[in-house]
């Protein structure tokens, strides 16, 4: 037998996903304008970004971060520990720790890389990682990555969390969850996993890309909104991609935890520092973000109008009181079809399907920004009446 092929192996999983209608498809923005999009020569009113508080094309981002260029260039030049580490990154970091109450913070170029690098620094092979099922993908590849025994619970089953722990208590053991849940925008149970892990003498990480900027009194996040601190929550992650409407993340917590991943973290060690000019964009974000409480208070009112209307048109609603208002359909084909009627009354959702999800658990993730107005979840409500989504087996 000749070796066999592995783009050719690759080209059959793809034609197989394709016949399956599960394949993704790219579409190229060609124009963005608060909540507004062109594409295809279309315009659309999008409820599928992650700006929640609709800071990416804030005037006073834009000037920072041309300020910045104008002052460093474009980019960094190097990885953080070789010559790459400006001042703008010492500053943000140091924001950040402030924000999040947290002795330090270290930035990552991106949160998928954020979180690999805490787990293989902090997890060794046979370590214990216990994990929420519904998890982001990131989390889950870093304990594998680790070489680290990963035990699933499911989801917010503090109970489940429970045993898994005690089902070896002789190794060391981290327990990591999403914050808020990327595509069910419901927030973890972290006093309940915070209270287990003090007993167990397990490590929590909390993975706060959905939360900061959103959840907490200054938007400080879901750790500070359910009253943690650094010794509850000792590897505290987030993102800078959503609600600050940039692009990198950060590990926030002891100077120790801190000195630790700069010795041990290979997504920090071996990667160019993200380019100064976001850094000093970045920090002018959460100025805003932490600043502008408008910003939190009009997306809790676009969120409770959403429910409210989504509730007397009886669809289908999971319980999230988030940005992130997940219709669950069950039925991948039915949510696709659901998503291009949504696209010709010229509204982009985006359907979320297996593998993403959970088997017959496909869903129109549609999430609110303070850039909405409330006539925009008006005509998304109206759209979605049309649709007759509450006849949906789900
Ligand atoms: C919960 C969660 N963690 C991490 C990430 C990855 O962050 P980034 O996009 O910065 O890589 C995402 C999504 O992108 C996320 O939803």
């Amino acid at each position: 037998m000749p070796r066999p092929e592995l783009l050719e192996r690759l080209a059959v999983q793809t034609a197989e996903r394709a016949q399956a209608q599960l394949q993704r498809r790219l579409r190229t923005i060609t124009q963005a304008d608060g909540p507004w999009v062109e594409s295809n020569g279309q315009r659309l009113l999008a409820f599928c970004t992650n700006d929640y508080l609709g800071l990416a094309q804030h005037p006073k981002l834009i000037a920072a971060l041309k300020e910045a260029a104008d002052a460093d260039g474009v980019g960094s030049g190097s990885a953080h520990l070789i010559c790459g580490h400006r001042r703008e990154h010492a500053a943000l970091e140091e924001t950040l720790a402030e924000w999040t109450g947290r002795e330090r913070a270290l930035l990552f170029s991106t949160g998928y890389m954020a979180n690999l690098g805490v787990m293989q620094a902090l997890l060794q092979r046979d370590d214990l990682c216990v994990q929420d099922k519904l998890n982001h993908a990131c989390l889950l590849d870093g304990a594998q990555l680790a070489g680290a025994t990963l035990r699933r619970y499911p989801h917010a089953d503090v109970d489940a969390a429970a045993r898994q722990l005690r089902s070896n208590t002789d190794t060391y053991a981290l327990l990591a969850t999403d914050g808020v849940f990327s595509m069910d925008g419901d927030i973890a149970p972290l006093r309940e996993l915070a209270a287990l892990c003090a007993n167990e003498r397990a490590t929590l990480m909390v993975d706060d890309a959905h939360g900061l900027g959103i959840l907490g009194d200054d938007g400080s996040g879901s750790v500070a909104e359910a009253g943690l601190g650094e010794r509850d929550v000792p590897v505290l992650m987030a993102t800078l991609g959503k609600a600050l409407g940039c692009s990198g993340a950060f590990v926030a917590g002891s100077a120790a935890l801190i000195d630790g991943l700069m010795q041990f973290a290979r997504t920090y060690i071996y990667t160019t520092a993200m380019p100064p000019a976001l850094a000093a964009a970045t920090r002018c974000a959460v100025a805003l973000a932490r600043g502008e409480t408008w910003r939190r208070e009009k997306l809790t009112g676009l969120i409770q109008r959403f429910r409210r209307g989504a509730t007397e048109l009886g669809l289908p609603l999971m319980p999230s009181r988030t940005a992130i208002q997940p219709l669950l359909l069950g039925d991948a084909r039915r949510t696709l079809e659901a998503s291009k009627t949504l696209e010709s009354q010229g509204l982009l959702v985006v359907a979320i399907r297996p593998p993403t999800v959970p088997q017959g658990q496909a869903r129109l993730r549609i999430t609110l920004s303070a850039a909405h107005e409330e006539a925009h979840v008006d005509r998304l409500l109206e759209a979605l009446a049309s649709l007759r989504l509450a006849d949906a087996p789900v």
